[in-house]
């Protein structure tokens, strides 16, 4: 089966509805050298004068806008927001992208021989602290949508298990964090296990720990997300957590680096 096409061809950056495009520009030009991605006008590496920047990224792979997962999606990054994070969301469905062709020819030199709209965005998933993998349950597994973007992680997992030449050291993973928010109809409690290991790979792949999940069943009783009784606010609440958790292990680092460096300077002598 060749790839499919969805809908327009910017990636959509902000909390908002869409199109920030990457680098300012559309799909076409995505080998710029220009600065990473900005966000509201802002670089991700820029610092919020209130400690350490994070910057948290959250990738929506439900084809419904503003349903269960995304309305959830947006409440973990409101949280992050809350406590100083560089927040984005990207929303597969506007994306322009073709799935994964199984030719293996990343697995002789670590590139994908598509270049689209997840070009630009694996670069940014390899750029953030914090990523964010949002999909509703569909026949007992992800989306299509955020399968397809996981599939497409293969050259990076080549590059990891066949070519050997990436490898991400335990500090990294470490202070790079992943997690999965999904929603689902039934009240099975088991409804999420199909998609665990989907998003343990991935994360793995990216050099990201795999650190917590916001899960929400029983969408058909509830009537939807807002009408459960404590997601929304769990959500918003693991959004802080974890930010503060990165932010808290950065300046841990920053602190000892400092202090090695102090260490290791020589005294001046007059
Ligand atoms: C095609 C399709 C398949 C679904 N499969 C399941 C399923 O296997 N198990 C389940 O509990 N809910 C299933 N659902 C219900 C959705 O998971 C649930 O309504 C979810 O909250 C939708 O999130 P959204 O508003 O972001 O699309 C399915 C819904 C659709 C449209």
């Amino acid at each position: 089966m060749t790839g499919s096409m969805h809908g327009k061809s910017e990636i959509s950056l902000t909390g908002n509805d869409d199109a920030v495009s990457v680098h300012g520009k559309s799909k076409s030009s995505p080998t710029d050298n220009g600065p990473a991605v900005s966000v509201h006008g802002k670089s991700m590496s820029s610092l919020t004068g209130n400690g350490p920047a994070v910057s948290v990224l959250g990738i929506s792979g439900s084809p419904h806008r503003h349903g269960n997962t995304e309305t959830l999606l947006d409440s973990f990054l409101d949280g992050a927001k809350d406590v100083g994070a560089e927040v984005a969301k990207v929303v597969i469905k506007n994306l322009i992208y073709r799935t994964c062709q199984g030719c293996n020819a990343c697995h002789k030199d670590g590139v994908c021989i598509l270049t689209d709209d997840f070009t630009p965005l694996f670069e940014k998933i390899l750029s953030v602290d914090v990523l964010v993998l949002a999909s509703p349950i569909y026949s007992m597994g992800i989306t299509a949508e955020l399968k397809s973007l996981v599939d497409r992680a293969q050259p990076l997992w080549a590059r990891k298990f066949v070519l050997k030449n990436l490898y991400f050291d335990y500090d990294h993973i470490q202070s790079h964090k992943g997690l999965f928010i999904s929603t689902a109809g039934q009240s099975w409690d088991n409804v999420f296990d199909g998609a665990f290991p989907i998003v343990n790979a991935f994360f793995s792949d990216m050099g990201f720990e795999y650190y917590d999940n916001v899960i929400a069943n029983k969408m058909d009783e509830y009537g939807g997300i807002n009408g459960h009784p404590s997601a929304l606010d769990d959500a918003f609440a693991t959004g802080q957590k974890v930010v503060r958790v990165v932010k808290k292990i950065k300046k841990e680092r920053a602190s000892k680096k400092e202090a090695d460096e102090s260490v290791q300077t020589p005294p001046v002598v007059e």
